[in-house]
């Protein structure tokens, strides 16, 4: 399965929107250009944001993607696991959305289930609604979903290799889809390739279209799945830890292009990272995911300074600070998340919690606002130290 730039030759829109724009750096040399004007080059963002990145922004900003009530589980040998236990959350046209939580808590696969990528079996997705501009992704045919995926919806995978095809080369895999979609020639395509490769910094882009994908380091192959997840200027972009394996110079150069590309054309990010700088610098709101469940929510201001959940306060450590320069990393917490096996009708976090007391372990605590744009899944309010109703 691979998913490139996907765009398929029925979404009109995508498709002029891309051809009319297309112009060639055939002999110009992209590293002198602003990440605007290298893809504007590439991928045929005007070079001049008002162009339709400013209409696109003047529209209401309804929800893009609306996803209530999301589960998701797979069918092991040792038992059915609740990776994904009624996930809701919305995001906005140009809106950035931060999602922190330790490992297996569900992130990734609540990502992978908005696409529909979850492997069935042994996955399913046992129920929930996520509407894209109002059509359920959950419930679109296939054919449906394989024109958002990629081309309005597009995702950087966490495991690049996983992603590309081992037996053929980057270059292939790079301009396979615009050929396809596009309907670019195979010289306009190749040429393209070499432009998005030069856009995430991989040197000698020409010859490199010819090597496969072990051939890559592992950062290397993130910038290409970058470069790739771009290359359709996506209305969703879904970066599951993009710049984890990326030097830092890489690292923010690629967080400044999408930092462009969302405020230029109205781009949603939904930014996965144990890297609370990033989340800093990059996201409105943040989310927090534990064993498969949202457990608190807030824009990113309030969390840092006014997190209520003792999962995100222990998380966090020593507090963040907003203008942390430090590319600081979620704290770990003492013991293990439970193992997802059946779902929990007590709180989840209850066996590792400070604050537990025994309606805790009787009754799971359900998603509740408590304070502006702010939401916890917890009995207690920690601030006050008091039991909540
Ligand atoms: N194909 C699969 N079969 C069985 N269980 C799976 C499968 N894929 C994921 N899971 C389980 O779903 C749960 C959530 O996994 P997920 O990959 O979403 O975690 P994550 O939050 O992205 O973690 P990380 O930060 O390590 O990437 C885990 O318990 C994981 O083992
Ligand atoms: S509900 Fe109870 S166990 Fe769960 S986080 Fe709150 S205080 Fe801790
Ligand atoms: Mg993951």
């Amino acid at each position: 399965m691979r998913f490139g730039c996907g765009v398929s030759s029925h979404d009109r829109s995508g498709h002029s929107r891309h051809t009319a724009h297309f112009r060639t750096l055939q002999q110009t040399d992209n590293r002198g250009l602003s990440a605007r004007e290298a893809l504007s080059a590439v991928v045929g963002v005007p070079a001049s944001p008002s162009k339709w990145g400013g209409a696109r922004l003047r529209g209401a900003m309804a929800d893009l993607l609306d996803v209530k009530g999301l589960e998701t589980r797979f069918k092991t040998r040792d038992g059915v696991v609740h990776a994904v236990n009624g996930v809701s959350f919305s995001i906005k046209e140009g809106e950035t959305l931060g999602v922190v939580g330790e490992s297996a808590c569900g992130k990734t696969v609540t990502m992978l289930s908005l696409l529909r990528l979850i492997p069935a079996p042994p996955g399913k997705i046992a129920a929930g609604t996520a509407l894209f501009q109002g059509s359920d992704l959950l419930t679109m045919t296939e054919e449906e979903i394989r024109h958002v995926r990629g081309a309005r919806i597009s995702m950087v995978f966490q495991d690049p290799m996983t992603s590309f095809n081992p037996v053929l080369t980057i270059g292939r895999q790079l301009t396979e889809p615009l050929e396809l979609h596009l309907g670019m020639s195979q010289a306009q395509a190749r040429e393209r390739g070499v432009e998005l490769l030069r856009m995430v910094n991989i040197p000698q882009a020409e010859d490199r279209l010819n090597d496969y994908p072990h051939q890559f380091s592992g950062g290397m192959r993130q910038r290409v799945m970058i470069a790739m997840a771009l290359s359709c200027t996506p209305q969703v972009l879904i970066a599951d830890e993009p710049t984890t394996a990326l030097d830092v110079t890489i690292q923010a150069q690629i967080i400044e292009l999408v930092k462009r590309l969302r405020d230029e054309i109205g781009m949603a990010v939904i930014w996965i990272t144990h890297d609370l700088g990033i989340i800093a610098g990059l996201a409105k709101r943040v989310l927090v995911m534990y064993a498969g469940y949202i457990i608190e929510e807030a824009p990113v201001k309030e969390l840092y300074g006014n997190p209520l959940h003792p999962y995100t306060l222990g998380l966090m450590g020593s507090l963040p600070r907003l203008d942390d320069q430090e590319h600081r990393r979620l704290v770990s917490i003492d013991g293990l998340p439970p193992t997802l096996y059946e779902k929990p009708n007590y709180c989840p976090f209850a066996q590792r919690c400070t604050y537990v007391y025994e309606r805790c372990w009787k009754e799971n605590p359900l998603l509740l606002p408590v304070g502006v744009d702010h939401r916890a899944a917890c009995w207690v309010d920690v601030k006050a130290g008091s039991h909540r109703e």
